[in-house]
């Protein structure tokens, strides 16, 4: 009983903690570099070989998170991408995401 009391707290300061989480931008700068090596912010082209990305500088930093969230846990399909979000830590998402949606 009483774990379950203790695990129940644990989920209510969890999900409480989740909207205060906001990534620090400079942070995210360093962890967005080879990302941007595909995601460069002038024209959206791939450097080479040449192909149109997403645009992801200036969306909003929920946006990009839960993108990365379903690249990782392979809810949306996309060999690169999911290759790009699986080393990431829900940390490293937040800090990614708030340097992006800065770019204007
Ligand atoms: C090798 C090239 C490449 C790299 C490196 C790369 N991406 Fe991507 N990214 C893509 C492509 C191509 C897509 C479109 C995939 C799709 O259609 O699902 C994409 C899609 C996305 C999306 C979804 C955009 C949308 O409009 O839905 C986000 C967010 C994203 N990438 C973030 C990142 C982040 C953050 C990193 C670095 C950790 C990164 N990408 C690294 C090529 C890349």
């Amino acid at each position: 009983m009483r774990n379950v009391k203790l695990l129940f707290f644990a989920v209510v300061a969890t999900v409480m903690d989740a909207p205060l989480a906001e990534g620090d931008p400079l942070e995210g700068l360093k962890k967005a570099e080879t990302c941007l090596g595909c995601h460069a912010v002038t024209g959206y082209f791939n450097v080479y070989p040449s192909y149109k990305v997403p645009k992801i500088g200036g969306q909003s930093a929920g946006y990009i998170v839960s993108a990365l969230k379903a690249y990782k846990a392979g809810t949306r399909l996309h060999g690169t991408m999911q290759a790009n979000a699986f080393n990431l830590s829900e940390e490293d998402m937040q800090d990614i995401a708030s340097y992006l949606s800065s770019v204007k």
